[in-house]
């Protein structure tokens, strides 16, 4: 059983009693779990990652994100996220039977989320906003992509010490809606739970659990160029790190919102298709002078941030205008194109590697370029996978889909966690 359960799942040909039988499409190991398979895809990208690049047989939930707020509250906008690809991204997405579901918000796009769901009234009509353009566009699901109710997120969002109670009875009001009664509902979240009105984690999230399907925890930038050491993007564990180094994991943030009142079942984990970089001469990247060991949490030198792949730019915007530097951000893919890993995943020749046993995840450094990076690679992705299983989690959610290649990340994370 377990043998035939591998076999199907790694997609290939099952022999019963010498007769093959082609198991065909992936569907059959979708009905045996209700486990969330799931990506964001983000619109800005589809020029490079077209929708015939996802692997749709592999997922049950693809996310097409974003749709950002507006200081209207009768519109939500698809500019920045090439939207003339949405109708054929859900269209995509039926045709193999994968739910489409629409992305509200991200860290560029949550200004407005404040005072759409400000007011009674604004509640009313965001209902209306939101379920319009679910019905437009055919979707199956919303998902509120706030960054973050009650907390300052880019720097120009409108913030409340109401948000968090705002936001769940704009959901209740949408749940109780004709149309939002059968959308799925979801909402990313970060590793702390959101903020009550006097600023601190609410206690008590169970009121967001009766009306959301799930949470997608988004352990990742739990580390960057914001803090003073390098350190692991998306850790799958903390408690075991030394104490100034415990920044949040999803093993902790897991049983917070647990804690809070979230079952597990409604969590779903966050997992990164990328990582950070950071500028970290030889000097101090390695245990000691010679060695070929690297050092965990290393100094850098922030004012040399390196460029990351083709996806980043030596100077960049963001929507509150604010310009700064590259964000040294590799996809996985973009770790392949800069010579850190092989075609296969695997470690680059005359690159220094170290797995982290804490947080499960993997750093790779050029000593000659002096660029470290924190990512997440397939034995990472593995991990995760069994975590979720361990701890009886929903499943998981990519941030993106095309930062992986050749789906060496979901491949490892669908084989551990199914
Ligand atoms: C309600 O929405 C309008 C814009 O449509 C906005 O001007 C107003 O400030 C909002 N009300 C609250 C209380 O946030
Ligand atoms: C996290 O580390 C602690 C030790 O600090 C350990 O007890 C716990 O099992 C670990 N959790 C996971 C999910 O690895
Ligand atoms: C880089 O610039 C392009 C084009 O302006 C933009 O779409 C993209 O979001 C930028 N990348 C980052 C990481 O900001
Ligand atoms: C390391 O960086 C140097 C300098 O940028 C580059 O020439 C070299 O190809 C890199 N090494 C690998 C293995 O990619």
């Amino acid at each position: 059983m377990f043998l035939s359960w591998l076999l199907l799942l790694a997609g290939s040909v099952l022999t019963v009693f010498g007769t093959p039988v082609d198991q065909g499409s992936h569907f059959l190991d979708k009905r045996a779990t209700d486990k969330v398979s799931a990506a964001w895809y983000a619109g800005w990208h589809s020029e490079d990652f077209p929708l015939s690049k996802v692997s749709w047989e592999k997922y049950t939930h693809l996310i097409y994100s974003f749709a950002i707020t507006e200081p209207d509250v009768h519109t939500i906008s698809l500019s920045g996220s090439d939207g003339k690809v949405l109708p054929q991204f859900v269209k995509t997405a039926h045709e193999n039977g994968v739910k489409a579901i629409l992305s509200v918000g991200g860290w560029g796009g949550s200004q407005w989320f404040s005072s759409n769901v400000g007011s009674a009234k604004n509640r009313t009509a965001f209902v209306k906003t939101v379920t319009d353009f679910a019905t437009k566009y055919d979707l199956d699901g919303l998902d509120f992509d706030w960054e973050y109710p009650g907390e300052q997120g880019i720097g120009c969002n409108v913030v409340s010490p109401h948000d968090t109670n705002n936001f769940l009875s704009f959901l209740q009001e949408l749940r109780a809606d004709p149309i939002g009664e059968k959308l799925i509902l979801s909402a990313p979240t970060p590793v702390t739970v959101w903020s009550d009105a006097s600023g601190n984690p609410s206690t008590d999230v169970s009121g967001f659990a009766d009306v959301l399907d799930w949470i997608e925890i988004m352990d990742y930038d739990v580390w960057g160029s914001w803090d003073s050491t390098v350190g692991p993007n998306s850790p799958l564990n903390d408690t075991c790190a030394p104490a100034a180094d415990q920044g949040g994991s999803a093993a902790s943030a897991a049983k917070l919102w647990e804690a809070a009142g979230f079952p597990s079942s409604k969590i779903v984990l966050g997992v990164a298709s990328y990582g950070h970089s950071f500028f970290v001469p030889a000097s101090d990247a390695f245990t000691c002078a010679g060695c070929s060991t690297l050092k965990a949490f290393p100094a850098y030198d922030a004012a040399k941030q390196p460029l990351g792949d083709k996806w980043d730019n030596l100077t960049n915007v963001d929507q509150c205008g604010a310009v700064s530097g590259p964000s040294g951000v590799f996809d996985f893919f973009g770790l392949i194109d800069g010579g850190f890993l092989n075609p296969d995943g695997s470690v680059a020749s005359g690159i220094d590697y170290r797995f982290d046993s804490c947080s499960q995840t993997a750093y790779v450094y050029n000593a000659t370029s002096s660029v470290m990076v924190s990512f997440d690679n397939a034995q990472a992705f593995a991990a995760k996978g069994n975590f979720i299983k361990s701890s009886n989690l929903r499943g998981f959610a990519i941030w993106e889909a095309g930062g992986d290649s050749n789906d060496i990340l979901l491949d490892s994370i669908r084989k551990a966690m199914l």
